[in-house]
């Protein structure tokens, strides 16, 4: 009897070494395919092959030296490698442009660039396009492999930066998009062999699928901008707490417990990427769309809610000096990408202010960006120490520890916590604010 280990391991090719495409390929290799990792930077592949990764993602390095150690794995930036592979997963960006449209040149260069190779040969091949892609992008991209043995799928992902191993480990839903019936045998068959138990698989077309990329990303979205609208009410309505609301609402099996926590506005490279995309696509189609519109909207405004507490506590002189703690866009990542914090820095250097700035990982990133307009420390005591007003914009665990003794060597003991982490309740000489309590 064939058990599901003896089952022959596909040859799996990642093109697009971003952070979904590394941690696909680097936890592939970690299962047991032999994984071919391509990417057109050659900075990126040497830094792979020496087994560190160019980003930080928790036990990403960790699994990446197993990996190589394994001898399971190449990174390259010679496409042509693909020739041995049996499914290329293409996992390029698709970065937004100023319009909110999506930049689809990777995608198209890749794809060519992949035809030209494979056209080549007769092999049985399936390429699954991870990238996400607003509706009907593959349907018009799909008949440059029509006639080949080619097969291509939509498969897109969920993964969540600071979570992407145990997002790609334990999914709650796998979707696929074919046009071809069929088409995602092979794909399947690998996601047999891949997980112990495999996910439910929602099989569709490929507009459709594209589509429930977007869905899912723009109902998180909303969610979130719900709870902070309710936060807004709850900052102007005395003894009120957005999180006790939140805790009760999510009680609710039909609303859910997760993506209700009110804070600075949702940022990242993909929630605030695909939000825009979607209503690109809704008024290109002539239905603009006011919902998504509405979530964005107020997504932005959040970043005046915190203005309107540093008013409050009288604090955007020319004289200030404000310590923010956290620049990554949450927790547990490196990316700065769409950070609120990006956009706080700048209001508060055009009015003068002096900035200090900590994050525990994402500091360099933040560096590269502001260069010497603002004062980047290492620990979080010192970036606070003599400011203003400490300004919390990310969730990071370490800032949960800071007692009120910390805030008490700062000039004028201003908190402002928009993800409210701190124990404010321990706090008596502190002048202390929030995103969504009313005090
Ligand atoms: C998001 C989705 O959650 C993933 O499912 C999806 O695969 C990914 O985009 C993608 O399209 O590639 P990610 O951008 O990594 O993942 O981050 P999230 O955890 O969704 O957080 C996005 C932003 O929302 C962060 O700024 C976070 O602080 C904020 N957020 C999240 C809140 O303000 N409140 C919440 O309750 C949750």
């Amino acid at each position: 009897m064939i058990t599901k280990t003896d089952m022959r391991k596909p040859v799996i090719a990642v093109i697009g070494l971003g952070f979904v495409g590394l941690t696909l390929a680097i936890v592939n290799s970690y299962h047991g395919f032999k994984t071919i990792g391509i990417d057109i930077n050659q900075k990126k592949i040497e830094q792979l092959n020496n087994g560190s990764s160019y980003f930080y993602e928790p036990k990403l390095d960790q699994l990446l030296k197993k990996a190589i150690h394994k001898d399971k794995i190449i990174f390259s930036s010679n496409l042509n490698l693909i020739s041995e592979s049996d499914i290329i997963f293409i996992t390029v960006g698709t970065p937004p442009k100023s319009n909110g449209q999506i930049d689809l040149n990777f995608l198209k260069n890749a794809i060519n660039n992949i035809g030209k190779i494979i056209n080549k040969d007769s092999k049985n091949r399936t390429i699954v396009i991870k990238s996400t892609v607003v509706p009907t992008t593959l349907k018009h991209i799909y008949s440059k492999f029509r006639n080949s043995k080619t097969k291509i799928v939509v498969n897109p992902e969920f993964l969540r930066e600071g979570n992407a191993i145990n997002d790609l480990e334990n999914p709650h839903i796998i979707v696929i998009g074919e046009e071809k019936k069929n088409s995602s045998k092979e794909l399947i068959s690998y996601y047999n062999k891949f997980y112990q138990k495999t996910p439910e698989i929602i099989l569709t077309n490929f507009t459709t699928a594209e589509l429930i990329k977007y869905s899912n990303n723009a109902f998180l979205a909303t969610k979130i901008s719900f709870i902070n609208s309710i936060a807004s009410i709850c900052q102007n309505l005395p003894n009120t707490d957005v999180d006790t609301i939140a805790y009760a609402i999510g009680k609710d099996s039909r609303i859910g417990s997760e993506f209700l926590s009110a804070g600075p506005g949702f940022g990242g490279s993909c929630l605030p990427k695909d939000l825009s995309a979607l209503i690109n696509f809704s008024d290109s189609m002539g239905k603009s769309n006011l919902m998504f519109k509405a979530v964005k909207n107020v997504n932005h405004d959040q970043i005046d809610r915190i203005f309107e507490l540093m008013k409050k506590m009288k604090i955007l002189k020319k004289s200030s000096k404000i310590g923010i703690l956290g620049v990554a866009f949450k927790k547990e990542t490196d990316d700065i990408r769409e950070s609120v914090a990006i956009e706080i820095v700048n209001k508060l250097l055009k009015k003068g202010l002096e900035i200090h700035v900590h994050d525990p990982m994402a500091l360099q990133n933040f560096k590269e960006l502001f260069v010497d307009k603002i004062k980047y420390f290492k620990s979080a005591h010192e970036c606070i120490s003599n400011t203003d007003c400490c300004l919390v914009l990310t969730e990071w665990p370490e800032y949960k520890k800071l007692k009120e003794k910390d805030f008490l060597k700062m000039k004028q003991p201003n908190v402002i916590d928009s993800r409210r982490i701190l124990e404010s309740k321990m706090f008596k000489k502190i002048s202390y604010k929030a995103i969504g309590l009313g005090i």
